[in-house]
């Protein structure tokens, strides 16, 4: 086991951290991050952050220069450089832009997932507002037919950037959405979201119960 050269800033109940954390143990670098546990929600700054993260993203990577990267789309680019496998993160061609745009979609969706967390749980229940709600859950749902209806097949050809953006999505309405009963309205997606739910990589992030 090697000493961790860089400080990964995170929280486990992230799923933009968890993209990292699969990330690190499918490309053996886990052993190479000293792992810090960190709440910040948009009412809640930490300092400490925000000298070389100004806008105080998570997650955030520490390097072994001291140097600070963020967030997640850059974490994932820059351990894809650092490992000597095959290359989860196409380097060029028709390929990268496609991986990339999937990998985009599923943040997009769990940007919307955020949203509605943050409403729900962080705004008060008098301020909750359903129409913002409604078009955040529409946007999820739309993002899912299209994995559903595009990209299924396209899915199951490597657990790359593309694949476990989309796993970390799935992962996190499961986690914060239980009772969304996607699996019914997407089943080629929950075929494979049942196999690769129990790679050691996912199985070893999973949010906190
Ligand atoms: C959550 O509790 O859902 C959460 C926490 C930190 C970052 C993102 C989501």
């Amino acid at each position: 086991m090697s000493t961790p050269s860089m400080t990964l800033f995170y929280n486990t109940a992230s799923p933009f951290a968890r993209k990292v954390l699969v990330m690190l143990h499918e490309t053996g670098q886990f052993d190479q991050v000293a792992l810090q546990q960190t709440l910040v929600t948009p009412v809640n700054p930490v300092p400490e952050l925000n000298d070389a993260n100004p806008a105080g993203k998570l997650p955030a990577l520490r390097l072994a220069d001291g140097s600070m990267i963020h967030d997640s789309r850059v974490i994932l680019d820059y351990l894809d450089h650092q490992h000597a496998g095959t290359p989860l993160i196409p380097r060029d061609g028709a390929a990268r832009w496609a991986r990339l745009t999937l990998a985009s979609l599923a943040d997009a969706l769990l940007d919307a997932a955020l949203l509605i967390r943050y409403e729900t749980f962080l705004r008060p229940a008098e301020k909750h507002w359903d129409l913002w709600l409604e078009n955040q859950a529409e946007k999820i749902q739309r993002s899912l037919a299209y994995f559903e209806q595009h990209a299924a097949a396209d899915l199951s050809a490597q657990f790359d950037v593309a694949a476990i953006s989309v796993a970390a999505a799935l992962g996190y309405l499961d986690f914060r959405q239980p009772n969304l009963n996607w699996r019914e309205r997407y089943p080629q997606l929950a075929e494979w979201y049942a196999v690769v739910s129990q790679r050691p990589s996912m199985l070893s992030t999973q949010p906190p119960v």
